[in-house]
């Protein structure tokens, strides 16, 4: 149900406001979504440009992935152009100048070099010489990570305004000979603005409501890159164990929503909208369906997006703002499980 069309009565109709005593944000300040925006390489590479390249087919991919095209950086775009191009839109959709953000957080895993961090470089582009900037890795879950970072900085009352940004550029970790990753990763950023705000802490109040973070060591080896500073000195190529990863992921990501359901004290139907970590169509899917939650209320951009990674969430955040469904009131679930194995959800009131 749309919380901002809903008539009085059915606001009030809403469980009584939870116990916010474990992952629940309290009441006083919750970090509030201001502005959302993206940017995406100018390059659009459907499937039929990689059948011609490697033995697989449009009808492959999409069968197995619903992924129809992807978006490929080309000469002078990288992860720290397009994050700081996401970011200005998300500045704009919000209002703000950059000199109005004090924290900046970029949620990434391929970065223009080793060190500095894109997040300094986005600084920089943006002009602003206030306030911290760092990176944060959590591959594909590196968005929900972010979110849930800046919120704690943003209620302990450190900082006032955080640029949380999922930025990626993974066509240049991809082997471009092995048609089991090649075909199912893309380029681009997404960003969103977070601002500490006063709340009474209900539900029905804007902000983020809960998050959970989760992480296991021992599955380092189902998806990896094999390459970096401190081994190779080379970047690398992306590894992974498709089947693996897919088994899985549907578990993972389902026991950390739940969790939040749990902390915010509401059940899957009472979510407006569904924004998962786009990877595959058919884990969008499966997931949706195990917690219950109607296809209708699910976001999906993996088909003209490909995996994002990081970037994923915020690409899809920003498209369901601008076509309208996305609405301020509405409860949005987002969700994520990547390399690592990380994985982790965020419940938030628009
Ligand atoms: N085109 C044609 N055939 C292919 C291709 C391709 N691009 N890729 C693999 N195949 C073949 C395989 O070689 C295999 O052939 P075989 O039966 O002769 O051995 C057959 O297709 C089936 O392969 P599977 O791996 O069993 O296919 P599956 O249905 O598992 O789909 C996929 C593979 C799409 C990778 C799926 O496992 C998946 O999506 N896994 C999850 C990936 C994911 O979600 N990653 C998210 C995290 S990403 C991150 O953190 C960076």
């Amino acid at each position: 149900m749309n919380l901002a069309s809903a008539p009085p009565q059915a606001r009030r109709s809403r469980r009584p406001d939870p116990d916010l005593s474990r992952g629940a944000a309290p009441a006083s300040i919750r970090s509030c979504v201001r502005g959302v925006g993206s940017a995406l390489p100018a390059r659009v590479v459907p499937n039929e440009e990689l059948a011609a390249k490697v033995d697989t087919s449009d009808e492959w991919i999409v069968q197995r992935t619903g992924i129809r095209q992807r978006y490929v950086a080309g000469p002078g775009e990288t992860t720290s152009t397009l994050a700081a191009k996401a970011a200005e839109a998300a500045l704009g959709a919000g209002g703000l100048k950059p000199a109005d953000i004090d924290l900046i957080i970029v949620a990434t895993s391929t970065p223009d070099l080793t060190f500095p961090a894109v997040a300094t470089q986005v600084q920089a582009l943006l002009g602003i010489v206030e306030g911290a900037a760092f990176d944060l890795q959590a591959v594909c879950t590196g968005f929900v990570y972010a979110v849930a970072t800046a919120d704690k900085f943003l209620r302990s009352g450190s900082n006032k305004r955080a640029l949380v940004i999922g930025a990626e550029t993974f066509s240049r970790i991809l082997d471009w000979g092995d048609r089991t990753t090649c075909v199912l990763f893309g380029d681009g950023a997404g960003a969103i603005v977070l601002e500490a705000r006063d709340s009474d802490g209900r539900l029905a109040s804007p902000g983020i409501i809960a998050s959970r973070l989760r992480s296991d060591g021992r599955h380092r080896s189902k998806l990896y890159v094999d390459g970096g500073p401190s081994t190779t000195q080379t970047v690398g190529h992306l590894r992974m164990e498709g089947k693996e990863v897919f088994r899985h992921a549907v578990g993972m990501v389902t026991d950390v929503i739940q969790g939040c359901f749990a902390d915010a004290g509401v059940t899957a139907d009472e979510i407006d909208w569904f924004v998962p970590h786009q990877a595959n169509r058919r884990i969008i899917d499966a997931t949706a369906d195990k917690l219950g939650i109607a296809r209708d209320k699910v976001i999906v951009t993996v088909d003209k997006h490909g995996n994002t990674s990081a970037a994923s969430i915020p690409l899809a955040l920003d498209v369901a703002v601008k076509d309208g469904r996305i609405k301020p009131g509405d409860l949005v679930m987002i969700e994520a499980m990547g390399g690592g194995f990380t994985w982790g959800a965020a419940l938030i009131c628009w």
